[in-house]
């Protein structure tokens, strides 16, 4: 009995040790911290419980058979963050560079089973330099087990990948189906292929930090939703970020006790929208005079800044927000924005957050780049993802909302439940410049008659009323009050029912 209790602690220590000390070192060298401390920041203060600390890889070839470590380059277990539980695995860089071998890729499937069967979320930890080499296809197979299960996962429980050293190849495929990428800078990378193929293919000379960096991830390629400064910042706010979160798709997202008054009014928004229509604003000033504590937690604030989205919470209650930002391009919609916005309401439609959006767009953005681009099959996307959404939707319009863009927008017409707008909304099928030059277009060489068209045009159309004489719009109200009204529709809204035909799944627009 002794001799089993001494060999637990030899196992328990060499687990610690994972690579040896040596190792660890290099990656608190590297400004990284190790794969357990990491879970020990993310956690609560002794909430995390440990499995398969002791399993070990089969692997014999290349001289694999006397290089074990207990663990196998990845820790997994569950734990709570501020009470609720969660399921996290972290990989062990320092063992084998946290490559993945058939056993690590095993441990991280029990995990997963685990998760689902009880509708929990699952967090990866990522630092692995992919396929475990050695091990060749049996690696391979490690990871599409994983992949199929991100897939059968998805929209059922919420799953977070913190990208905090290499992942490349196809191992960035885990991540691209989690449901949020976050990344650390200067020390984590995502890429299919690395600089020296990309070099040897397309000639092209790029670092690992610009070709797949969380800088370029989270401005040029949209992958990845935010990039944090260190370890120790990314854990802290996925700590906030899963406050957010439900548990599964079951529940809804958790209600804090809100000391923020839900009819609170907000005078300095009656003077938002300037005067002139083509003067901008900044959305992001409503949005954050309208949730509670002025608490929002952005979303992709460095890609396809034209459009805003994150999380909030009205009245204790967290809700999606969806805006066009009149600040970046006029607040047009464009592929990167329909994609991005697009993606982010489906996730609140299948984890029960009502979408709050609000709207000022003038449109689509027109050219060639967009049109051979595919803007029609990605504008697509957003207008198919507010139709099948089923959760609460409120809408503000604030300024503009045109043509095709007016219906993207969550509108009455794509199952909106409550739509507003403010008294300075303009709902037409195009602006008036545009308008008149169209149906006038015999007037053109008559700028005095084209203007008082343009005039005539605006002032029957450049309003909120001709929408709401159809009911399109159910009314309009002051800015000052904004809040107060979103907050009595969602209380309203909170047993809403509304479900889909039957079908296997749609065919959304990809
Ligand atoms: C086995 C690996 C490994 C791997 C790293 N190591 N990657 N062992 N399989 N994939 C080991 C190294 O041998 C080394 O061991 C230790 O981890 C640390 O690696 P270093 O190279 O010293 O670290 P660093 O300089 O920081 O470089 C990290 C790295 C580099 C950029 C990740 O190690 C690297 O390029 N690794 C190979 C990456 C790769 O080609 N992976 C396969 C991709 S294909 P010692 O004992 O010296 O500490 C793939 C397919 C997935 O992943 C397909 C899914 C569908």
């Amino acid at each position: 009995m002794h001799d089993i209790i001494r060999q637990l602690a030899e196992k328990r220590g060499a687990a610690y040790l994972g690579g040896g000390q040596k190792r660890i070192d290099s990656q608190h060298a590297k400004g990284k911290l190790s794969a357990r401390e990491r879970i020990e920041l993310l956690l609560d203060n002794g909430s995390f419980e440990e499995w398969d600390m002791f399993k070990e890889h089969r692997c014999t070839d290349f001289g694999m058979a006397d290089q074990s470590v207990p663990g196998d380059g990845v820790v997994i277990g569950y734990g709570t963050i501020n009470g609720r539980l969660m399921f996290v695995f972290s990989q062990d860089f320092t063992v084998f560079g946290g490559s993945l071998s058939e056993s690590h890729a095993e441990k991280i499937c029990k995990l997963m089973d685990h998760a689902m069967k009880v509708g929990a979320p699952l967090i990866g930890l990522n630092d692995s330099g992919g396929a475990r080499i050695q091990e060749g296809v049996a690696s391979l197979g490690g990871y599409a087990d994983v992949f199929q299960r991100n897939v059968m996962a998805s929209g059922v429980i919420p799953q977070i990948s913190l990208i905090m050293g290499p992942c490349a190849g196809g191992a960035v495929y885990s991540p691209a189906m989690t449901d949020f990428i976050f990344m650390v800078k200067d020390s984590s990378y995502m890429f299919v292929t690395g600089p020296e193929v990309v070099k040897t293919v397309t000639h092209e000379d790029v670092t690992a930090e610009e070709l797949g960096g969380a800088v370029s991830h989270t401005s040029k390629s949209g992958v990845a939703d935010l990039a944090f400064e260190n370890d120790v910042e990314a854990l802290m706010i996925m700590r906030r970020f899963l406050g957010f979160l439900p548990a599964n798709n079951r529940e809804k997202p958790p209600r804090l006790p809100a000391q923020d008054p839900a009819e609170r009014l907000d005078f300095s928004l009656d003077t938002l929208v300037p005067d002139n229509p083509n003067k901008p604003y900044d959305i992001k000033e409503l949005i954050l005079k309208t949730v509670d504590d002025g608490d929002f937690f952005e979303l992709q604030p460095d890609f396809a800044k034209n459009i805003v989205i994150g999380f909030g919470r009205m009245d204790g209650s967290p809700v999606g927000i969806v805006a066009n930002q009149p600040l970046v391009m006029a607040g047009c919609l464009d592929i990167k924005s329909s994609t991005k916005a697009a993606r982010f309401v489906r996730f609140c439609d299948a984890f029960n957050f009502p979408v709050v959006t609000f709207v000022d767009v003038p449109g689509f953005m027109p050219g060639t780049a967009q049109e051979y681009g595919g803007i029609i099959k990605h504008g697509a996307k957003l207008l198919y993802a507010y139709a099948e959404c089923t959760v609460p939707k409120i809408t503000v319009i604030t300024r503009k909302a045109y043509g095709g863009a007016y219906d993207v927008m969550s509108s009455k017409h794509l199952r909106g439940d409550v739509n507003f707008a403010w008294p300075s909304a303009e709902i037409a099928v195009m602006g008036p410049k545009g308008a008149v030059e169209i149906i006038f277009r015999e007037e053109k060489g008559d700028p005095a008659k084209l203007a008082q068209r343009e005039a005539e045009y605006k002032a029957k159309f450049a309003n909120p009323f001709v929408a709401g004489a159809r009911g399109f719009i159910d009314d309009v109200i002051m800015p000052n009050e904004t809040r107060k009204r979103i907050c009595r529709s969602l209380a309203m809204l909170r047993d809403k029912k509304l479900e889909n035909p039957w079908r296997k799944h749609g065919n959304i627009p990809l």
